[in-house]
């Protein structure tokens, strides 16, 4: 039986946060151990450089979020872990993509419609600020994707249109030239689909919500004591599903604890004490991680030897796509 490839990317933009790990990172790592599985994951550095024009900080910032897959468990010898911007062969089918890319489909794109929203709102040029890179963001995605004949891209659910546009690009070169590319599918899992933040609003690094992973516990502790609640006395029985923390809880939760949680809240809890387990779960749950995780970034060599291995396997996949490609659309000449 043909295996089923697995392939998800994250832009190095700041240490993993705990969306990152429930929407993307922990869904990837349990495909991962499945039998006739093959993962694929990889930094994507080249759609970081959209936003990040700081040498040093992304340098570290790829070394982050390298040694945060490894902490959490990606076993590079099953795993191959690599850099987007060491297989410079998605770059060329990037380009080819896009003469397949309707502009009306990128147009509709999320992070471009909201970049063109906001100008509008403040009375700007609708495409103030924003840059060709940012534009086409989704076809360099979908390069990353088809380059390696995905069949499964696990994904928090913000990711699921560009998993679209990137089916709908494969299946336009698929029509015109015959079946060349694999048409992916998004995994997304639904009670990670959407982990919330401090603020109730989708964790994220851009709203500065979040809970970064490998925070020093006194700091963790402090970050969640911090969300805000309301004034409800400690007694009053309070509904689980109205609290951000009890939704925090839910993302890592069994279903043992959260059944116990539930009553908990029902029976009345207090805030402090409702914090105080979701601090406890997390930490449980990301402490011998914390410590590989500093291991590794005071071992960078490892990093970089780990990356350059990942590159060299992938190259070669990548070659013989692009290959395929060329010849189907007649760059190739007999
Ligand atoms: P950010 O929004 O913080 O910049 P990224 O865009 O780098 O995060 O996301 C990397 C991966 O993590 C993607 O698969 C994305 O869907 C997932 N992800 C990010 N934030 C969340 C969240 N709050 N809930 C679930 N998944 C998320
Ligand atoms: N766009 C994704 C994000 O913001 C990162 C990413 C780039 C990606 N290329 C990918 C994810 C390919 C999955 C597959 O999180």
């Amino acid at each position: 039986m043909k295996s089923k490839i697995c392939l998800t990317g994250i832009k190095p933009t700041g240490t993993p946060h705990l969306g990152n790990y429930i929407g993307s990172i922990k869904p990837a790592l349990s495909l991962a151990k499945k039998e006739n599985h093959q993962s694929f994951y990889f930094i994507a550095d080249y759609h970081a450089l959209i936003n990040n024009h700081d040498k040093s900080m992304l340098e570290e910032q790829i070394y982050e979020v390298a040694a945060s897959w490894l902490a959490l468990g990606l076993d590079s010898e099953k795993t191959t872990l690599y850099q987007q911007s060491d297989i410079p062969e998605i770059l060329e089918l990037n380009w080819i993509l896009s003469c397949f890319a309707g502009k009306g489909l990128l147009n509709r794109a999320h992070a471009y419609k909201a970049a063109t929203d906001k100008n509008k709102q403040s009375h700007k040029d609708c495409d103030s600020g924003v840059s060709m890179g940012l534009f086409c963001y989704p076809v360099l995605m979908a390069a990353d994707i088809l380059f390696i004949s995905s069949d499964i891209v696990p994904v928090g659910a913000d990711q699921v249109q560009h998993i679209e546009i990137a089916r709908d690009i494969a299946q336009t070169f698929n029509h015109t030239y015959g079946e060349t590319l694999s048409i992916p599918e998004s995994f997304v899992q639904k009670e990670a689909a959407l982990v919330p933040g401090l603020d109730g609003r989708k964790m994220s690094k851009s709203y500065n919500n979040h809970i970064p992973l490998f925070l020093p516990e006194k700091k963790l502790r402090k970050l969640i004591m911090k969300i805000p609640t309301d004034s409800t006395p400690p007694e009053t029985p309070k509904d689980p599903e109205q609290s951000n923390v009890f939704k925090l809880y839910q993302t890592l939760a069994n279903p043992n604890q959260l059944n116990e949680q539930r009553e908990k809240y029902q029976n009345g809890i207090s805030w402090g004490e409702a914090k105080q387990e979701l601090y406890e779960l997390i930490n449980k749950d990301l402490a011998p991680a914390r410590e590989r995780y500093a291991d590794l970034m005071n071992n960078k060599k490892i990093i970089r030897e780990i990356l350059r291995e990942g590159a060299e396997r992938v190259r070669p996949k990548a070659q013989n796509l692009l290959q395929e490609v060329k010849e189907r659309i007649g760059l190739k000449l007999k």
